[in-house]
């Protein structure tokens, strides 16, 4: 069963694939409306679950675009419109839903509810966000710097802000597509040991450096996120926000990067709280190509979770 539930998990070469037939259908269906139908229809017959838990924009649309395009049929829930929000249980779920559907995304906040849908499921799951990574994006991530700079083997990518569930999953990325990694950041939101210890057993750098500023020396990419995440108690906010306005992307911190060097967020963004408007909208920012490469990823992570 090929369950998409985190970068780490997934093979080197099964992540290659997905990245390259990723950007194949991007380029293959270039110029047409969004609501074109791809030429091939892989998920023709096939009938696609979408269960949020937490909010969403671009992962919801993009997944239910992307099924649409490959032929496939979707259905949104939410979670708390379901039974699992009312008592449940996860297990029962899953083999509910595998005998009406051939695929379940999950957007949740403990990893455990991810985990036992997948064991419970007789269909493939893929990981829409927890509270711990959210591998889609950056796969996504992956797509578009590749699809600028070209191989990211080798690159050095800086992760500036809070190391959080996005920070991981480019943390387990760093270790499966062979890129260094610095992290900056106050000491009370590192990211989680157990991730930087694998990145490193891996063979790759995995740096931590308090000071911004010498961090992004040398950087190929700048990343940052949103200073307090979902599942993050809205009474923390002031004290993270003190804690993180050193590590804001401004541009005084992107002219330390290399002179190429791309920024990207995942999104939803607090524009000039985690980074500056000027940053986001200008000459190195890639963030709307990011945004749009959640789709074709996803497409392609789709193909792979159904081998189709
Ligand atoms: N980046 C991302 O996952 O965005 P949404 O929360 O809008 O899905
Ligand atoms: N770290 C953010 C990512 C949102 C896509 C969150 O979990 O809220």
């Amino acid at each position: 069963m090929n369950h998409f539930l985190d970068i780490h998990l997934t093979d080197p070469s099964d992540l290659r694939q997905i990245i390259d037939n990723a950007a194949a259908m991007k380029t293959a269906r270039a110029g047409r409306p969004r609501g074109a139908l791809d030429d091939d229809q892989p998920l023709k017959d096939r009938m696609v679950a979408l269960i949020f838990e937490k909010p969403s924009t671009r992962t919801r649309v993009s997944f239910d675009v992307g099924v649409r395009q490959m032929g496939g049929q979707t259905m949104v829930l939410s979670g708390s419109d379901m039974q699992l929000g009312h008592g449940e249980t996860i297990a029962d779920t899953a083999r509910v839903l595998s005998r009406y559907v051939d695929l379940i995304m999950i957007r949740t906040f403990d990893e455990a509810v991810l985990t036992e849908m997948a064991e419970f499921a007789s269909v493939p799951v893929v990981n829409g966000l927890t509270d711990r990574t959210h591998p889609c994006q950056i796969m996504a991530d992956v797509q578009t710097f590749e699809e600028h700079r070209g191989p990211i083997k080798g690159k050095k990518v800086v992760w500036s802000g809070d190391g959080n569930n996005v920070c991981a999953s480019f943390l387990h990325a760093a270790g499966q597509f062979g890129f260094d990694l610095t992290f900056t950041g106050p000491p009370t939101l590192d990211p989680e040991r157990e991730f930087v210890d694998l990145a490193r057993s891996k063979g790759v750098k995995v740096e931590i450096e308090r000071d911004p500023a010498k961090a992004v020396a040398g950087a190929d990419l700048v990343v940052t996120d949103t200073w307090v995440s979902m599942h993050d108690a809205q009474s923390a906010k002031e004290r993270r926000h003190n804690q993180l306005r050193p590590y804001r992307v401004d541009s005084a911190l992107m002219s330390r990067a290399k002179s190429d060097a791309l920024f990207m967020h995942c999104l939803p963004a607090h524009r000039d709280d985690e980074v500056t408007s000027e940053v986001m909208d200008g000459p190195n920012s890639v963030i709307f190509d990011e945004a749009e490469n959640r789709l074709h990823a996803q497409k392609a992570i789709l193909r792979w979770c159904l081998q189709v």
